[in-house]
């Protein structure tokens, strides 16, 4: 399975969705393939933000060798589901759909409409956003195992 994390600049929250996802999917022993993208262009062909590889390393992690890279409309072919963090990347990447079965790959990483704030202006907030990435991932992975598997 293909999976595409999103947010806004992808140098803060979708590489380490990417990561975590990576990591306890290896975990699980599922053959899956995960991927980040943004829906902004400031960073493209960067790294990570350091806060973001210095929080995933800190729970052993590396997303060090990732690469920024813009979302485009050929993800919704090369992927299963697109997990993106917050309200205005859903609107986004739903905006870029070209039919039904596009839009049916997108949804919010959490669940019950949470999403996972943007922690850029705020170094406190790369800890706190790991947890929510991590459950969040836990999550569709629990539901995966219980219901598509
Ligand atoms: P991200 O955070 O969407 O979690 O990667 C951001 C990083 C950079 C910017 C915005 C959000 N930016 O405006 O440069």
């Amino acid at each position: 399975m293909k999976i595409l994390m999103v947010c806004l600049g992808n140098i803060c929250r979708s590489p380490l969705a990417e990561g975590i996802m990576q990591h306890l999917a290896d975990e699980q022993g599922l053959n899956w393939e995960i991927d980040s993208a943004g829906t902004g262009d400031w960073h493209i062909g960067q790294g990570p933000d350091r806060r973001s590889v210095c929080t995933a390393r800190e729970h052993g992690i590396d997303i060090s060798k990732q690469v920024c890279r813009l979302f485009r409309v050929s993800d919704f072919d090369t992927f299963d589901h697109i997990l993106v963090m917050d309200k205005n990347n859903l609107s986004n990447v739903l905006a870029m759909a070209r039919n039904d079965e596009d839009v049916k790959k997108v949804r919010l990483l959490l669940t019950d409409n949470k999403i996972v704030p943007d922690p850029y202006h705020d170094d406190a907030q790369f800890e706190p956003v790991y947890k929510l990435i991590e459950d969040g991932c836990r999550e569709f992975i629990k539901n995966y195992l219980n219901h598509d598997s």
